[in-house]
């Protein structure tokens, strides 16, 4: 029987650990659940949050409608020659899938360790780290649509990846809630150690013939060297996405700040680093009231205690403004804003 609770706090529910209230919560500790949930003509017509690990979110409001969090566990593995099929309930934490591939040699992901929040959330976002995204190893998901109460399986192509980007953010936001995640793995590495910290931590380490773990281990300790921990500094990673802009656009702000941090996306486009612009305009391990930007990477904003969503919501539409006066650049937000 599933337990609807009222006037819940979500705190301990967001990794930025700000205080909003939820009108109404329920845990989801099977996919059937969700069948049986919407059922009820009461909460199908109800305003929905889905959470998974609250990692990607800034909770500006409280939610004056019906929260549900994921709890769907579970990893099955199958092999079949070198290949692995990994399929993962929505409701498993991220980095616990990577370590259950790590630690049994199963190559593709060990890139991605350390990233915070839920298997389910993975493909919204199309997570992605030290040059893998989620779309490099992802074989399909399986989603409950809302309106019919039905189950469908989403192919790679399906899910329309995009950096940062799915079809879960996109067309078909809030109407689909994935209960699986089905990964294509190897028991061949093809390691991806061009992001040139790791090569770097490699050679530090003495490393000369990198295993899987080895790579997990020194992409974890760039993260942590680099990253707040949420569990003792609420953040939500990333705050905003590295824009993608126009060549000739960036030709224009490149005569003008000769140093820019660039990467060229085919021959028509160049994508900036955000972390630079911000801290070019001074913000980089700056306090403003209980939030700010983390010390060593100006792109995540903290909650250095007692935030609350709107505070760090100011803080970021001020980023946004000075970025753009500086050098005629949008900042887009990559965390979801609610309320
Ligand atoms: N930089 C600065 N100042 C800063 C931060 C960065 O000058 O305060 C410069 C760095 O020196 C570097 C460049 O910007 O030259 C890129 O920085 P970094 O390697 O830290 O990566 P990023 O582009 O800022 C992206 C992802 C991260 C991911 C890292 C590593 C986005 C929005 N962010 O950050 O993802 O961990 O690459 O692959 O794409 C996340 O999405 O939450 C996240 C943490």
């Amino acid at each position: 029987m599933l337990q609807i609770q009222r006037n819940v706090s979500l705190k301990n529910f967001n990794t930025f650990g700000v205080e909003a209230n939820a009108a109404y919560f329920v845990e989801i500790n099977h996919k059937d659940e969700l069948a049986e949930l919407f059922l009820d003509p009461q909460w199908k017509a109800m305003k929905t949050l889905v959470l998974g690990g609250g990692s990607n979110l800034l909770l500006v409001n409280d939610f004056d409608g019906l929260v549900i969090r994921i709890n769907i566990r579970g990893i099955e593995h199958r092999i079949n020659h070198n290949e692995v099929f990994i399929e993962a309930g929505a409701g498993e934490v991220w980095n616990d899938l990577v370590n259950f591939c790590v630690t049994r040699g199963y190559a593709g992901i060990e890139n991605l360790s350390l990233i915070p929040g839920s298997v389910g959330a993975s493909p919204v976002q199309n997570i992605g780290a030290y040059g893998v995204e989620l779309q490099d190893v992802f074989f399909s998901c399986c989603a409950f649509e809302v309106a019919t109460g039905q189950f469908k399986t989403f192919t790679k192509a399906g899910c329309k990846f995009g950096y940062r980007e799915s079809i879960f953010k996109s067309e078909l936001k809030d109407l689909y809630i994935i209960v699986s995640v089905k990964l294509q793995l190897s028991l061949i590495p093809h390691f991806n150690l061009n992001y040139g910290a790791i090569e770097q931590e490699l050679a530090n380490r003495g490393v000369t013939s990198p295993t899987i773990k080895d790579v997990s281990r020194v992409v974890s300790h760039i993260r942590v060297s680099k990253l707040p921990d949420p569990s003792t500094i609420g953040n939500a990673g990333s705050f905003f996405k590295n824009p993608v802009i126009d060549a000739k656009a960036f030709e224009i702000i490149q005569s003008k700040f000769p140093e820019i941090v660039n990467y060229p996306v085919g021959n028509h486009e160049v994508k900036l680093a955000a972390g630079w612009l911000i801290e070019q305009c001074g913000w980089k391990g700056k306090v403003v009231g209980h939030t700010g930007t983390w010390k060593n990477q100006a792109l995540v904003l903290v909650n250095h205690g007692g935030a609350t969503g709107l505070e760090v919501y100011t803080l970021s539409s001020q980023i946004i403004d000075s970025v753009y006066t500086k050098f005629g650049v949008m900042l887009q937000r990559e965390v979801n804003i609610i309320g």
